[in-house]
């Protein structure tokens, strides 16, 4: 293999890398703005000056192939300079607004403005100022904190496949817009704001809800749908406040939808079902404590039994539903639902070219694999109990198929009480862990992320008080 030096260490590359490959590899540290590694090399914003010998121009290490033999400097002083004046020229027309940024203390702009730029402006003119406008319900621009790179406008055309996003004007006046000014379509918009590197871009839901400092992060993966995607939940105080993307490159990439984005929003919500609740007299649903409700769930659960197991649920969950329903509920039938449409894993598609899968739970492919088999709707029953991790479909027109009492043991919402008469309210995604199995067969972990909310209890608790 051929060798660069790049800092005084001699570092093997592939023929073809740019330096800022061979040195991201290293753990060399390369300020950039522009380059990414998903996106073409365009080589605009400058930041990653390096200077390498027998060259006597500075050179951009995100556009420039390493060569046998090449020696490379990324910390000289001639490089610091040169940083330093691409800082200062970035950051002209910069409101310097960081104390009301949604970015502030994520920005690389401002982490580089402090390792690598001057304390000092010599810029004395006039700044050129943009009023804040949304580009549809996900993303908020700020023009005003805009560097040019063009990273957004790259994702659209060669990720997303849809151009939304130009230059419009030139030089001092370069405005980045949607294409007409439209809103942006696209189900990806979201990952915009992750990858612009200023808080030019920020998502409308974030927009000063929470200083990023202040986050708590859980490694997980998004239950979104059957892709699988990795993600971190931040929270804080208990509250889930987004999801971001974590990078898997056999999975999502550097990429997250919108849907799943966004998809935290039922965990904290003010109709989540926290405590548990029965059919009381005059079938009024009223609130119970954990004890007398599952001695209600258990004296109704009678006759010949309905057990619909969400595969929105972990591999885990799944395997203790199995062993329960053998052991208290005999002669139940077992089968677990979540889109719908979609019974088998073989109905599971991909939705679009990008990540989205057809069937809108995260553990279909799981379910399936522990040998249950898709319920289609059909059979008469005396009862019924629905097991829920929070996404799969709101079950609300079960009285067709059962003539007795429905239980519901895990995520529901308010609206959905009026279905079921007895509700134990169990855990979301975040308020465990677990593991689930996406559509190419890669069973992943998901971590807790924050402690149950209100009085809900994980189903083995529900099974132990059930005994
Ligand atoms: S909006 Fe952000 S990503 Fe787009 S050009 Fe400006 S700084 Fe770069
Ligand atoms: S593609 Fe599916 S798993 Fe990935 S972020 Fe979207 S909803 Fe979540
Ligand atoms: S990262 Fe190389 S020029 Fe922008």
């Amino acid at each position: 293999m051929p060798k660069c030096i790049i800092d005084g260490k001699e570092l093997e590359f592939k023929p073809g890398e740019m330096v800022i490959q061979v040195a991201d590899r290293n753990g060399v540290e390369i300020p950039r703005f522009c380059y990414h590694p998903a996106l073409t090399v365009v080589a605009q914003c400058r930041m990653c000056a390096v200077e390498v010998e027998k060259m006597p121009k500075i050179q951009t290490a995100c556009s420039l192939p390493a060569t046998d033999g090449m020696i490379v400097h990324t910390k000289s002083a001639k490089v610091k300079a040169a940083q330093s004046s691409v800082m200062e020229f970035l950051l002209i027309n910069h409101p310097l607004d960081c104390p009301i940024c949604d970015e502030a203390g994520e920005c690389t702009l401002q982490d580089y403005s402090f390792a690598y730029g001057s304390p000092d402006s010599r810029y004395e003119e006039h700044r050129r100022t943009y009023i804040d406008l949304d580009m549809g319900p996900v993303i908020k621009k700020n023009m005003n904190r805009c560097i040019h790179c063009t990273r957004c406008i790259r994702f659209c055309d060669e990720v997303g496949g849809f151009r939304e996003m130009v230059a419009l004007k030139r030089g001092n006046h370069t405005e980045i817009t949607t294409v007409d000014g439209k809103p942006l379509e696209t189900e990806y918009a979201g990952n915009l704001a992750d990858i612009c590197p200023t808080g030019s871009l920020t998502l409308v839901d974030f927009r000063f809800k929470k200083r990023s400092w202040f986050l708590k992060k859980a490694n997980s993966v998004c239950q979104g749908c059957a892709q699988g995607c990795n993600i971190e939940v931040h929270q804080d105080n208990n509250t889930v406040y987004r999801h971001v993307p974590r990078e898997n490159q056999d999975i999502n990439k550097w990429w997250i939808c919108d849907e799943g984005r966004f998809s935290f929003q039922f965990v904290n919500a003010e109709t989540r079902v926290t405590e548990p609740v029965v059919r009381g007299e005059g079938k009024k649903i009223e609130i119970s404590d954990w004890p007398s409700a599952v001695a209600e769930a258990k004296s109704k659960t009678k006759g010949k039994a309905l057990v619909l197991v969400g595969n929105d649920l972990s591999n885990e969950e799944i395997r203790a539903i199995q062993a329960f329903t053998a052991d208290k509920i005999k002669g139940a039938d077992v089968f677990h639902y979540g889109t719908p449409g979609i019974t088998k894993a073989s109905d599971d598609k991909a939705e679009d070219k990008i990540l989205r899968r057809t069937s809108k739970t995260s553990n279909l492919h799981g379910a399936e694999k522990l040998g249950l088999k898709g319920w289609d709707g059909s059979g008469k029953y005396e009862s019924a109990i629905v097991f829920r991790g929070g996404r799969a479909a709101e079950l609300t027109d079960l009285r067709k198929n059962v003539s007795g009492a429905i239980v519901g043991v895990g995520v529901f919402n308010q609206p959905a009480i009026d279905s079921y008469d007895v509700i134990l309210p169990g855990l979301t995604y975040a308020e465990k862990s677990g593991t689930v199995v996406n559509w190419q067969g890669k069973e992943q972990k998901f971590n807790k992320a924050i402690e149950p909310v209100g009085q809900s209890r994980a189903v083995a608790d529900v099974f132990a008080l059930w005994s």
